[in-house]
């Protein structure tokens, strides 16, 4: 089968579509025939092992290759069709149409990836291609969770800092979805695509500080690595709550005080990425609170270039791999 592979860390154009082994599915796996791939911050971080965090360089490297990557496709989130399963395998069934996430396996990357069949894989949802739903995994279920631990009434204002990117897309939709009011911060060539997905007001984080002003917020989620923590702090109303999905160890600790010490309430989290969870988006895809994110579609031999749209951040909306050699839907 062909794959996008990479041998070495390095810049896009390490990536090179190959020849390799087709996998076989063991016992309580599903053989998946991938259709289309998102290509994620995660990816690039991983094919250049450059990563935001830098205290935490030696044990990563350590997990994923010293010398050159263990795990030479990438790939987490997709779509695709079941072909075969091992004998165990009793929730789904060949020919099943599925979106999900392939975990730290990854392989979603190749024109085949066998994955456990308890991952988190459901069917996908028919209103939706599968470019389209390969988007939804990272961003929608990574946002469900953030948005679920925010408890969002009808009516409550939330800014949602870093709003463009794929897991604010989706938290603007589900918090629109709960009935509240969004404020969107990004930088203006998001502005579009966020007004499409909803939101009922933009700020443009290159020339405004969303902190100055009277302002304030019920819920503040932040996207944003390194943003200024007593700012969101200042900007919640009495009882507001503030989430961040991107959290330092300072912003950890101060958390703790802020939830422990004033009426106010500051959570950081890691989402869980559950079936159960990507069945609720499955289900708000299909009553049309979820739209499709999609930026651009990119063949296999274009990675490169995709790669690079998602590293430049010229992208409004969600890259797109498709897999194999189908005309895109
Ligand atoms: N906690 C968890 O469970 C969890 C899970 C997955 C991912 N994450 C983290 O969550 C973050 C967001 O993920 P994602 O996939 O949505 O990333 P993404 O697609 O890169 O989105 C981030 C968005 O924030 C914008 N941004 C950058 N600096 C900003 C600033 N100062 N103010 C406002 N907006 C700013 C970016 O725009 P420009 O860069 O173009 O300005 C981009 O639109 C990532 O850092 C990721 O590591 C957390």
């Amino acid at each position: 089968m062909k794959a996008i592979t990479y041998s070495c860390y390095g810049p896009p154009n390490v990536l090179k579509v190959k020849d390799v082994e087709k996998p076989v599915p063991k016992d309580d796996e599903i053989l998946i025939k991938v259709q289309a791939v998102e290509v994620t911050k995660a990816d690039c971080e991983m094919r250049s092992f450059k990563f935001p965090v830098k205290w935490f360089w030696l044990p990563l490297r350590c997990a994923f290759g010293l010398r050159k990557p263990k795990r030479q496709i990438l790939g987490s989130y997709f779509s695709g069709e079941i072909v075969s399963m091992g004998k165990d395998v009793l929730n789904l069934s060949a020919g099943d149409e599925v979106f999900g996430a392939a975990q730290l396996r990854l392989g979603a990357y190749g024109e085949f990836v066998s994955l456990p069949a308890s991952y988190t894989i459901v069917r996908k949802p028919e209103n939706m291609n599968f470019e389209e739903a390969a988007c939804v995994p990272l961003g929608g279920l990574n946002a469900l969770h953030f948005m679920r631990l925010a408890n969002i009434q009808k009516g409550e204002r939330i800014l949602i800092n870093g709003a463009g990117g794929s897991i604010g897309a989706h938290a603007v939709q589900i918090a629109k979805s709960l009935g509240a009011e969004v404020t969107a911060v990004d930088k203006a060539i998001k502005k579009d695509f966020l007004l499409r997905m909803g939101v009922d007001a933009f700020i443009d984080y290159t020339k405004e500080d969303f902190s100055n002003g009277d302002k304030t917020y019920d819920v503040l989620f932040d996207m944003v690595p390194r943003s200024a923590y007593s700012k969101c702090i200042n900007v919640l109303t009495p009882n507001g709550r503030y989430l961040s999905g991107n959290p330092n160890l300072a912003v950890m600790l101060r958390s703790f005080f802020t939830s422990r010490f004033t009426n106010k309430t500051a959570r950081f989290a890691f989402a869980k990425e559950t079936r159960e969870e990507l069945l609720t988006l499955k289900q708000m895809i299909e009553d049309g609170s979820i739209k499709p994110i999609v930026d651009r579609v990119y063949t296999m031999q274009a990675a490169p270039e995709a790669h690079h749209r998602v590293e430049t951040e010229e992208r409004t909306g969600a890259i797109v791999i498709k897999i194999g050699d189908r005309q895109s839907d």
